[in-house]
């Protein structure tokens, strides 16, 4: 079938209409069609998914799928995302960097002709809910109809995310191919993609671009790429442009509300809401590391008797100050696109039953009655499976079933324990964020910050054991900044510069900053901390310390619980010791990781952040 590519765009937006028609003349693709979010459109390109040999319906789940991707195409590829700012300093050394130019060129090439045989599917989308303040707006073009159907999990897509396009005028641009052109006649394959990969971001334009890839990191444009990448670039250019304001005398005259004027920030963080027996609710943004809690963490059943989780996001938050100083978040997000190994009745039985249908499964194990399977769903694996490379696979096989970074992706109003106010488009009040990371060992369970620029310089030094989440070796410790070593868009010696005068902003009623650190391991390297629901007394503790009824004891890296509630768990004393004290030692030799790992910041390393590490230094004697 051969439709034509000149259908006309469904849009008032010309911009919108010449690009996708600018895009197109480029990648030439069979057919050109507009997503409109519907109940019948998920229906027949999820049918035409199975015909495809991509999805397998699950007999077991309710309108629910299972893909495999290709072997080589598991998880976000860091040495292949770029960030291609006009000068090479506005990336920073933590990013890898390309001239646009020369980015362009590439792609002028490289997307040449690359959606032939295929549908191009128009995504217009948005991050945050419809209409609010701080949500704001996208349009991917794919040529993978997983993209599509899984946009439609994850962000508000669609008609009225094309509406609201069309009244603001303006969107994120983002270009997706997998990468794998089909010759007339050719058969495609499952899961198309390409060895050539480019997850490519231009911060001035707004723009984003991605080739060879299917994986969800590298693929759903609107996650890591625009709510993270793009956004934080926004978020630093918005407190710019007040500050040149104020120098220049005119501070916000002019600006639309929508602006606000000043900075903002763009997180890799889950929101929670906590309340206490005592009934008083708070609000927590917690920033680990992917495949480190953050969907834990965000899902927790808590242990101790009274306390009470509900979840705002799993991921990303946005968060600007509101008119009474607090910080507001929201989460920009529709969907969970989850790790599934780990995730069991067991660790986050409200995760698994937020699984119950309209939920899609990569790389996870087929179960022989048509349902999913993982390593930590049930403790006893099933007889027989097949596994995520398509192999008959026994309890007695090799390799795990699942791939270690499978994945779920599942609407977040299914979620047993979804806040009532987690699509409130204001956002919730942020009264304290956690960093933390995977350390075996050194790093305590739990370490308040003594200012907001001592938890900036906790969050700038975040270090944490690598995963399966990113291409690379699992288990080396890197540091991660604030969990987003993979996901800022500019330099991030500025975006550190940007978290200060966050806390400089006049009137501002900061979140308390705190350090977490739930895998601390013995020498026979088993964790030694319980985690999961267990994760509520350090919860209860900060909560504690919010409302001035918690002690703390003063240590040289911070103040650490003095009355953490451990009633009734199995540790022994020597386990508590480890996990709540701190070794001089051991904190001299962390220290000394410091001034190199700032270093590579050169004159952007704010002067407050070596200040904040001479005092650390001088503390440890
Ligand atoms: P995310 O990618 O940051 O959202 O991480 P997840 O919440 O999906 O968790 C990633 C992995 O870490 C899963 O296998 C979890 O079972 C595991 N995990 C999460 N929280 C804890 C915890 O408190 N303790 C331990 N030991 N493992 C955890
Ligand atoms: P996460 O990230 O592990 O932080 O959930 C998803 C991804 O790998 O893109
Ligand atoms: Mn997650």
């Amino acid at each position: 079938m051969s439709v034509s590519v000149e259908v006309p765009a469904p849009t008032s937006n010309r911009e919108l209409a010449g690009w996708v028609k600018e895009i197109a003349a480029l990648t030439q693709p069979d057919r050109i069609e507009w997503c409109d979010g519907s109940e019948e459109e998920w229906t027949r390109l999820t049918n035409l998914l199975v015909e495809q040999g991509t999805f397998t319906r699950l007999a077991a789940r309710p309108n629910s799928f299972y893909a495999t991707s290709d072997p080589s195409d598991v998880a976000r590829v860091e040495d292949r995302t770029f960030i291609c700012s006009e000068r090479e300093e506005d990336a920073g050394p933590t990013n890898n960097w390309i001239a646009p130019g020369e980015m362009r060129e590439t792609f002028g090439e490289l997307f040449k002709g690359c959606m032939r045989g295929r549908t191009m599917y128009v995504v217009p989308f948005c991050m945050g809910p419809l209409g609010g303040e701080i949500s704001q707006l996208g349009v991917e073009i794919t040529d993978s109809a997983y993209v599509a159907v899984s946009m439609r999990v994850m962000t508000r897509m669609g008609d009225r995310a094309l509406r609201l396009i069309e009244e603001r005028g303006s969107f994120v641009k983002a270009v997706h191919s997998v990468g794998a052109p089909l010759e007339p006649g050719q058969e495609d394959v499952p899961w198309p993609c390409s060895s050539t990969k480019y997850i490519s971001h231009f911060p001035e334009t707004r723009e984003i671009w991605s080739y060879g890839s299917g994986y969800g990191g590298n693929a759903l444009l609107g996650k890591k790429c625009y709510a993270l990448r793009i956004a934080s670039a926004m978020a630093r250019d918005a407190g710019a442009a007040r500050k040149a304001g104020e120098s220049e005398g005119r501070a916000n005259e002019g600006r639309s509300k929508r602006d606000h004027g000043e900075g903002w920030l763009a997180e890799h963080m889950l929101i929670l809401k906590l309340t206490p027996p005592s009934g008083e609710a708070r609000y927590i943004a917690a920033a680990f590391p992917s495949a480190c809690g953050k969907t834990n963490l965000a899902m927790l059943q808590p242990t101790i008797p009274g306390w009470k989780v509900e979840t705002i996001g799993d991921d990303i938050a946005w968060m600007r100050f509101g008119e009474d100083g607090r910080l507001y978040a929201i989460n920009p997000e529709a969907g969970f696109f989850g790790v599934a190994p780990g995730t069991g009745e067991v660790t986050n039985a409200n995760a698994v039953r937020t699984l119950w249908g309209n939920s899609i499964f990569t790389n996870v194990a087929l179960t022989d009655d048509g349902d999913v399977w993982w390593e930590g769903l049930t403790k006893e694996p099933p007889a027989h499976l097949t596994d995520w490379k398509g192999r008959s696979w026994t309890p007695d096989s090799d390799e795990p079933a699942a791939h270690p970074n499978a994945r779920f992706t599942t609407p977040a109003s299914q979620c047993p324990i979804i806040a009532p106010e987690w699509q409130d488009p204001k956002g919730v009040p942020i009264s304290a964020i956690l960093f933390g990371g995977r350390r075996a060992t050194a790093v305590p369970l739990v370490t308040e910050s003594l200012s907001w620029e001592h938890g900036v310089f906790l969050g700038a030094n975040v270090a944490s054991e690598k995963t399966a989440a990113a291409e690379g070796k699992v288990g080396e410790l890197r540091h991660d900044p604030f969990a987003m070593l993979p996901f800022c868009g500019y330099n991030m010696g500025d975006y550190f510069g940007h978290w200060l005068d966050i806390g400089r902003r006049e009137g501002a009623v900061l979140p308390r900053i705190y350090y977490v650190n739930w895998f601390r391991k013995n020498a026979d390297g088993t964790f030694i901390w319980p985690g999961f629901g267990e994760n509520s007394r350090v919860l209860k503790w900060i909560v504690d310390r919010l409302n001035g009824e918690a002690k703390a004891v003063p240590t040289p890296i911070g103040l650490l619980p003095a009355d953490l509630d451990t009633e009734g768990l199995d540790l022994s004393e020597e386990d508590l010791e480890t996990l709540l004290s701190v070794d001089r030692d051991v904190w001299r030799e962390e220290a000394a990781l410091i001034p190199a790992h700032f270093e590579t910041f050169g004159s952007h390393l704010p002067k407050e952040l070596w200040e904040e590490y001479n005092a650390l230094v001088d503390r440890l004697g």
